[in-house]
């Protein structure tokens, strides 16, 4: 959360920082701001609410050419969404403005000192410290703001991106990061920084990983990357592997449309390269050795929010792909209860982002426990898939919408693989059970199509029942996860009271809630899979239409009997039983985004959210 850019080369700094800002708003929206240096002294023009606002007010105050400059998107953590909070945050001298992305714990020491040098704060932000205390640090550091970063750096504690410029030294930008994501652009005469790639991708492919606690210093020619001590370090390079179309709507009139669209072709990215010839799966990138593989007993995943979904999905199939207990668990809620996972255990972190500060302190928890690392995540080169021992990338392209769509379908794919690949290794499943598995997973971009060919009845749906005050979702095996991302979705983006339950446990007590009127949307499980379980959510149906539900199903075609108890049936595709979460959660997405635009919501920026949240 908090999105960062930064500038220094040619071109007008300020539409190059723009132009980035808009491509992280997604990490925050609730005020924008830019800095640049012209004519020796810093320029600032910050504004509360979204990017236009800024844009608004820098059509009236227009700033002055400048080729080195710095920008900010914020999703506030101290202080409410004002104009006085927004970042850039300047020192009191002028001297100074710094953005920061992250949370800096030690702040209300800090700031206690400040005050008694006599300093006035003008905001309620963590951020405004680092500006008084650089501006403090740089006259014994030589008025050099490299070594003044450091310095404070030093004295920070908490997660932080940093970037400062210093009119003195114009054609400087200095970068920090400790826990919060910092990338740098690498261009002709002209180097950028970003919290990820897509701020800089219309300008330049070739990008460098910063790692912990490292400093970068950038001019138009030159990149130097140093730890906090000043002891330069190699900082890995990489190309990013799609360009600037794909972080622009294409058509479409919303990303998340765009990316609900886009999941065929998603699904079928997240399997490509990864069965060989000999028909045998081949994770090459994940670089965990087989023999440790072998070595597990037990498989844990932490997660957050959507991926948590998704985790939740692939421990109904790994378990029974592989009978190696598999636990789920939020990552929020790992670290802090002393788990039990020591070497012999495997940590499978899944995130869209790669940056979820939950997910990250999780899994450096699982690694001081000594347990086997994997994430499986969208962002090369960020920060989780830096830090665990092994990787599977998802590969569904960057997904701007606040709200996951197409990282769940892969999510789930990518979990679906290491699974088999385990029962491969492990030689618990014959090889044709895996290969049917594998022919499954091929069909299923072709499903996902033919799903969102028939989204049209949804769209009607969602409008009708746009004014209910609630909707419960509910599901058995693995239609649970997809109730509970179901209820999700529609919380974030039509901020309704959704709630999702396990079809079975409606009777211990969330029965209550349901009264005249309530639609209940049901994830209905294949007749033909385990019909014990069609069975009992028909039971669980008429138990909750008995008390006066709208039953709104999501069915396989040529389920008849499922008509005599809806009173709406959405088709989705027959598949097997533990593919159905890759079909049935597509309807339930575009039901969410219907509905918050019939209640004229931002869908891609719902309120009160950001989509990579880089605090705990
Ligand atoms: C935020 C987003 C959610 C997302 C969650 C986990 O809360 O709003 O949409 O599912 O973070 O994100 P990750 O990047 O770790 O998958």
């Amino acid at each position: 959360m908090c999105g960062i850019v930064g500038y220094v080369g040619k071109k007008q700094a300020l539409e190059v920082v723009v132009a980035g800002l808009r491509r992280m708003e997604y990490r925050g929206y609730d005020s924008a701001g830019i800095a640049v240096i012209s004519g020796g002294h810093l320029e600032v023009r910050k504004k509360a609410g979204k990017l236009v606002n800024l844009q608004t007010l820098l059509g009236s105050d227009p700033l002055p050419n400048s080729t080195t400059g710095i920008g900010h998107t914020r999703w506030a953590t101290h202080g409410g969404p004002t104009d006085s909070n927004a970042h850039p945050h300047v020192s009191e001298d002028g001297t100074v403005a710094v953005i920061h992305n992250g949370i800096i714990e030690n702040f209300a020491e800090l700031r206690g000192e400040l005050t008694a040098a006599g300093v006035t704060l003008t905001s309620e932000t963590d951020t405004e410290v680092v500006a008084h205390l650089l501006a403090k640090t740089l006259p014994a550091a030589g008025n050099d703001l490299v070594a003044a970063m450091r310095q404070v750096c030093g004295r920070l504690e908490g997660a932080f991106t940093l970037v400062a410029i210093d009119p003195r030294q114009p054609d400087l930008v200095v970068g920090a990061r400790r826990n919060s994501p910092l990338v740098v652009g690498v261009g002709v005469g002209e180097n950028f920084l970003a919290s990820d790639v897509s701020a800089f991708v219309d300008h330049t492919r070739n990008a460098l990983e910063l790692g912990q606690d490292q400093i970068v210093v950038l001019t138009a020619a030159s990149i130097r990357v140093m730890d906090f001590a000043g002891n330069p370090v190699e900082a890995r390079p990489f190309t990013i592997d799609w360009d600037a179309s794909a972080v622009e709507k294409g058509g479409h009139d919303l990303f998340m449309l765009k990316e609900i669209a886009e999941q065929p072709k998603a699904v079928a990215d997240a399997l490509l390269g990864r069965v060989g010839n000999d028909g045998r799966i081949q994770l090459d990138e994940m670089g965990l050795d087989d023999q440790a593989l072998r070595d597990i007993d037990k498989v844990v995943v932490v997660a957050c929010g959507t991926a948590a979904h998704a985790g939740m999905v692939a421990k109904y199939a790994i378990e029974h792909w592989t009978r190696i207990p598999v636990e789920m668990e939020l990552a929020s809620e790992f670290r802090y209860r002393d788990p039990i996972v020591n070497a012999r255990s495997l940590v499978i972190a899944i995130s869209q982002s790669g940056e979820t500060m939950d997910t990250l302190m999780a899994l450096r928890h699982a690694k001081d426990q000594g347990a086997k690392t994997l994430a499986i995540c969208n962002t090369v080169g960020s920060s989780i898939p830096r830090e665990a021992d092994a990787v599977i990338y998802t590969y569904a392209g960057p997904e701007i919408a606040v709200a996951s769509t197409k990282a769940f379908l892969t999510q789930i794919i990518a979990a679906y693989l290491v699974g088999l690949y385990l029962a491969q290794v492990r030689e618990v499943m014959p090889g044709e059970d895996i290969a049917a598995v594998l022919a499954d997973l091929a069909d299923m971009p072709g499903k996902v199509d033919l799903v969102l060919d028939t989204v049209e009845p949804v769209r009607a749906l969602a409008r009708e029942f746009a004014g209910a005050p609630s909707v419960l979702f509910i599901g058995r095996h693995v239609g649970f996860p997809v109730a509970l991302e179901g209820a999700l979705k529609l919380k974030e983006l039509a901020y309704m009271h959704a709630e999702g339950f396990a079809a079975g446990e409606l009777k211990h007590g969330p029965i209550a809630l349901i009264e005249d009127g309530v639609p209940v949307v049901v994830i209905v499980p294949s007749p033909a899979g385990r019909a014990i379980l069609h069975d009992k959510i028909i039971s669980n149906i008429q138990e909750v239409r008995a008390r006066g539900a709208r039953i709104i199903a999501i069915a396989e075609e040529g389920d008849e009997k499922i008509n005599d108890y809806a009173d709406h049936v959405i088709r989705v595709p027959v598949v097997p039983p533990l593919m159905a979460p890759l079909v049935a959660t597509v309807p339930l997405q575009v039901f969410a985004c219907e509905m918050a635009t019939a209640k004229g919501h931002d869908v891609d920026q719902p309120r009160n959210l950001a989509k990579s949240v880089t605090v705990e």
